[in-house]
Parts: C-alpha cells; structure tokens; sequence
C-alpha cells in the first residue's frame, strides 16, 4: 500500500512520542474524500497535542493538525470531485480523527468548505481555526446585537492568533477595540492591527469584583479564569462577552452579578463542531473587494469604502451546499491577508495565524516551543516560497 508524510503522535507506556514517519495509506481512517493537503496552521490546540500538555488526543496514533486545505483526490462525496479545493478546521481532527500534518487527510465530505477562488490555501490557513474563531466570535457579538455605537470592545490575549484576528475584524467593523496583552512591547503591532488602547494583561488577573467600573459594551476572551471574570464584571449594562479560550486557566472564578444585575451576556464560541449554515446566511454580510476588503454588516451604518463599491459575498454565489460562513466572512475581512503572509516569513512572536506549508514543514522540521504558551513555531520558511507570495 503507498505511504505518505506525516507527523504522529503515539503513547505507549513510556509516555507520548512524536516523530516524522511515513503512514500506510491503508491505515487512513473513514471518510469518503481524500485529499492532498498543502497547508495547515499551527494552533494552540496542536501545540497542546504534540506537547502532550493536554489530553486534546483521545486515540492513538494519531496525526496532528486540527485544520487544512488542499485538494481533493479522491470523493464518493456527491458534493465533491477530484481537483476541487477545499478547507476543513475542526471536526475532531488532529483530536479523534486523523489530522492535518500529513500529505493526505481522508474525511467526511460533509466536513469541507469550498476554498472561496480569490483565496490561496496559504491564505486560508493563516486565517486557521483561530482565526474563523475569532470571526464566530464577532459574529455572536453582533447576534446580541453589540455595535460601535454601544462602546469599545475589549479582546484579551490580544496578541495571539484568536486574539491579534479578532482586534482587526473589530477595527475593521469600526468598534474601538482596547487590547489585552502580557506583551505591551507589541502595542506598536496592535495599533497596526487598528487597537485604539492597549492595557495591561495584568490589570485583568486578579481576583474579580462582583461589579467594576463599566468600561466596555463587549468582549471577546481567549484567556478564561479570573480574566474573564473581570472581563465580565467590567462590561457595562446589556452588554455581552464571547468566550472562546482558557489561555490563563479553564476555571471562571466570576459571581452572577453581571448577569443578573447588568444583564450581560456570556456567550459561548466553539470552533469544532460548529454547524454548517446556508449559504443564504453568508449572503446577509457584504465585502468590499480588494485590495482593502472591509466587511459590513447590513444594520450598521457602513464604515467609508476603502475600494469601489460593495459587492456580495462570493461564497454565497459559488455554492449550493451549507457551508461555515465565517471562514469566508474572516478572509473577506482581513482582505489580502497581507500582515499573516509577512507574519509566515518572520515566524515568532508576530503573526495573525502562523501557516505551514506542509512540504516545507518536512523539509526544514519542527520544534516545541515550551517556553511560553505551548505552541509550534515554524523555523523557516524556503525563500522560494516567500518568492511565490
Ligand atoms: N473555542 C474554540 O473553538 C477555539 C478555537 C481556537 C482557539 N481556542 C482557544 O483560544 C485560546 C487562544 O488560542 P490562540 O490560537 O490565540 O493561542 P496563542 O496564539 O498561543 O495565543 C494565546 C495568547 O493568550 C495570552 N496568554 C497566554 N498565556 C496567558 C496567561 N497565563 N494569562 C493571560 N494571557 C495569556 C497571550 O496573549 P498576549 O501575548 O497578548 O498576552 C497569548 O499570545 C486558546 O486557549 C485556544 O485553545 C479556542
């Protein structure tokens, strides 16, 4: 049976390995398409998996990487044919379902997004499963209905990949967007992202009172624990904070005074199970095109267009089948994905979303970096690959 590259992990009784290997094709788990991957994203759960900081794995072996996008192969899939291009974040994979980091995935073609055709995959990927997070995020925001006019937003861990999306989607829908960071070295890179006020990652740790100072309409959290809890106790009447990351703790040491007294919302936001909707849904947001794409939503006054006019979504139009809008809503809305490409080119502490070409990924290796939160940084990416962008 032919073999593929791929990164997996196993356990045994002396603990987790992680190696490089060639993976019997015969040994792919069920799905009705199959496809060749080219890119994946370097997120935080796969930091944990490879790590084995978490128990994210729950079979083994198992091949890493939560999301991709790539080709496809092979489909008994109605909805799928050889060469189509697709994306997939989520769903159990690199947790339950062999993952990303392989030169094949085989999946379910209910899973699969069409690759919207004005997106590379290297693009799609440095948006990545944080970076479609982060649009759920906006989007649940908006569901109960928080808009700029209500006041500043806040995004903890702001500097990370859910986090760094996040504070441009919002600067973009024209929020003013305070930023939480342990790292003010980067407030030069938030502002660029469009962060009107940066504080202090340690303004937020200690332990919450019941009620603060009203200082925000909304929030959007990758932290949890007593962050969140301040996060909470700080958002001002009516308000509402999307949940989406445990960065500083899966705890949430909070009282229901917000909830009950301010009537403020938390909302919960999950990336992997999250369910396909029609593409009529992802009709109701318009994108200008690029090359300064800026999404507006229909009930807000629009912000000035940056490019000639508005124009619908094209995923709307491309296809029949459900699909996960807020992909195409993030990529729309980061536009040409400058800043992530650049940020692939200078991996470390910089970056939207950290892709991976996978072949360069083999080729140049990987390494754990444990120092600070547990995720993986690509060591370099080839010069011809930068060359190509
Ligand atoms: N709900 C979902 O479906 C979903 C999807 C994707 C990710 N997530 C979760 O979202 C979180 C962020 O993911 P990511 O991809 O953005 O990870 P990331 O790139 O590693 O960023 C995490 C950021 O959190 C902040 N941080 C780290 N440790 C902290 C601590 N002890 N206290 C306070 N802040 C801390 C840092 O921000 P600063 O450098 O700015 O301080 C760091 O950059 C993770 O918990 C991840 O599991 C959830």
């Amino acid at each position: 049976m032919p073999t593929f590259k791929a990164i997996v992990i196993e356990k045994s009784d002396g603990g987790q390995k992680v190696r490089l290997t060639d993976f019997d094709e015969a040994d792919l788990m069920e799905g009705d398409v199959t496809v060749r991957v080219e890119w994946s994203t370097v997120n935080y759960k796969d930091g944990l998996a490879i790590t084995g900081k978490a128990p994210v794995v729950r079979r083994f072996p198992m091949i890493a990487g939560i999301d991709f996008a790539g080709t496809v192969e092979s489909s008994t899939h109605p909805q799928w044919k050889p060469g189509d291009r697709v994306i997939l974040n989520g769903w159990g994979c690199g947790e339950t379902h062999l993952g990303g980091y392989a030169e094949k995935a085989r999946v379910k073609g209910d899973w699969l997004v069409r690759l919207p055709p004005r997106n590379s995959a290297r693009g799609a990927m440095a948006i990545g499963t944080a970076g479609f997070t982060a649009m759920l995020a906006v989007m649940a925001l908006e569901r109960h209905g928080v808009t700029p006019r209500h006041g500043p937003v806040i995004v903890t861990g702001a500097v990370g990949g859910l986090g760094s999306v996040a504070v441009a989607l919002l600067a973009k829908l024209g929020f003013a967007v305070i930023a939480s960071t342990g790292r003010p070295t980067e407030a030069d890179y938030l502002r660029s992202l469009g962060a009107r006020e940066i504080i202090e990652r340690k303004e937020l740790v200690g332990a919450a009172k019941p009620l603060g100072q009203e200082r925000w309409a909304g929030g959007i959290d990758t932290v949890g624990s007593t962050t969140l809890a301040n996060v909470l106790s700080m958002t001002r009447y009516g308000g509402a904070v999307a949940a989406c990351g445990l960065a500083g703790g899966m705890d949430l040491p909070a009282t229901v005074a917000p909830f009950i007294l301010r009537g403020v919302s938390l909302i919960g936001v999950d990336s992997v199970m999250c369910p396909l909707e029609r593409p009529g849904r992802a009709g109701e947001r318009v994108a200008s095109g690029p090359p300064g794409a800026n999404v507006i939503h229909p009930h807000h006054p629009p912000p000035p267009p940056v490019s000639a006019g508005y124009m619908p979504l094209e995923a709307a139009k491309m296809s029949e089948r459900p699909h996960r809008p807020a992909f195409e809503h993030a990529a729309l809305a980061l536009g040409p994905l400058r800043q992530p490409l650049s940020a692939c080119a200078h991996p470390p502490a910089r970056r939207l979303q950290t892709a991976m070409r996978i072949d360069d990924y083999f080729e140049t290796g990987w390494m754990a970096n444990q120092s600070t939160t547990p995720s993986l940084e690509i060591i370099e990416v080839r010069s011809t690959d930068r060359e190509r962008l």
